[in-house]
């Protein structure tokens, strides 16, 4: 076991390719450097991530953005300590690409591979902006998954609640492409909503007064679809915006409060962290109401830097690294998952809830 890892981490999960090379010293991270290509103008015209598609522009770049992360970082192949590659979940064509690209490296360069499970890169990711300390509760909320978990430590989560249908990231998507902007939909619907009147538009306000911390957003996506068919005014379709982002904020806001709520009577006398992370919780609105809630409930409150919300390979570093400093490492024929539960038991128990599974990102 080393005391300091240098790890580099490769995501090819989805229509990112992302290559990054994180240190780890002592428990705190370093970005070395991160590069991330987007596939977005590929994708752009069929409204959403075409997996064959995707799959071949990873292998196009990710020899390229591999080699740019390690010139940026000035570090050389003999400094490293690991690979970390996103084994999944994810579309399965990409996330082999960037498997076997990690494979190669480990294998050429005699270093131990981690095959990272995407979901435990975005629940690490806050620990790269800053001193994130286990254990936390976390919003994962990103394209293709809604969930609420305990993270007790490295691999270690227990699913509180997830979506019944589509995730939040999917639902911001699919209404933005209903109001006619381009893909992804989520920051494009962020920058219409700006000034808007949330109140114009009554939308339904999904599950409330549920008991439980699941999420839901069909209804959501049906009633703003419905409004949306054949608005034109500008002002109409700003306010529209605003409305949907202020109950997809609220629902969110309003289901982490009550798993708050229970992990701080479950954790009495625990430090009490909520962190959000994933690619919608780089919405500024979202953001400052998960904080309000977080404050009041005695929460500390935490979030990634913007850049590594959406996918980034610093967190598939990062995730790679905390598991190497415990003396883990997967085998040279691990595979890549389409799907992998962070909590396997809670997936098992409750196979319907499988957030996103719809969407491009299942
Ligand atoms: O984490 P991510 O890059 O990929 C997944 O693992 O799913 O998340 C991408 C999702 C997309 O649905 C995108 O629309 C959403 O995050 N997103 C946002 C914002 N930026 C990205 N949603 C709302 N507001 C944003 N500013
Ligand atoms: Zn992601």
């Amino acid at each position: 076991m080393t005391l300091t890892q240098t790890v580099l981490g490769l995501e090819t999960s989805c229509d990112e390719t992302a290559a990054a090379v994180v240190c780890l010293e002592d428990g705190r991270a370093e970005v070395l450097s991160s590069v991330v290509g987007t596939q977005v103008a590929e994708h752009a015209p069929f409204g959403g991530v075409v997996p064959e598609i995707a799959a071949r522009a990873h292998v196009e770049r990710i020899d390229e953005l591999a080699r740019a992360a390690m010139a940026q970082a000035g570090v050389g192949y003999a400094d490293l300590t690991g690979v970390a590659a996103t084994a999944g979940p994810g579309l399965v064509g990409g996330v082999m690409v960037g498997l076997s690209f990690g494979k190669a490296v480990a294998l050429a360069r005699g270093l131990p591979l981690v095959a990272v499970n995407h979901l435990e890169g975005h629940a690490v990711s806050a620990r790269l902006g800053s001193d994130v300390a286990y254990p936390f509760l976390l919003l994962l909320v990103s394209g293709g998954h809604c969930q609420l978990l305990e993270v007790e430590g490295v691999g270690a989560c227990r699913r509180l609640g997830s979506t019944i249908d589509d995730a939040a990231g999917e639902a911001f998507d699919k209404i933005a492409k209903t109001l006619g902007l381009p893909y992804p939909g989520g920051p494009a619907l962020e920058k219409l909503a700006e000034g808007g009147d949330p109140d114009r538009y009554v939308l339904p306000r999904m599950l409330l007064g549920r008991k439980d911390c699941d999420f839901s957003f069909s209804g959501l996506k049906t009633a703003a679809a419905r409004i949306a068919e054949g608005l034109t005014d500008e002002p109409q379709r700003r306010d529209l915006a605003a409305a949907v982002q202020t109950a997809i904020a609220a629902q969110l806001t309003e289901r982490s409060d009550r798993a708050m709520a229970a992990y701080a009577a479950a954790h009495a006398g625990r430090g009490l962290r909520f962190v959000v992370a994933g690619g919608v919780a780089a919405n500024r609105t979202v953001r400052a109401r998960l904080e309000t809630a977080a404050a009041a409930r005695g929460f500390s409150f935490h979030a990634p830097p913007l850049a590594y919300c959406t996918d980034n390979a610093a967190m598939i570093a990062l995730a790679g690294a905390e598991r190497l400093a415990l003396g883990l490492q997967d085998p040279l024929d691990a595979a890549a998952r389409p799907r992998w539960p962070l909590d396997a038991a809670a997936a098992a128990a409750n196979p319907t809830h499988v957030p996103g599974r719809k969407g491009a990102k299942a």
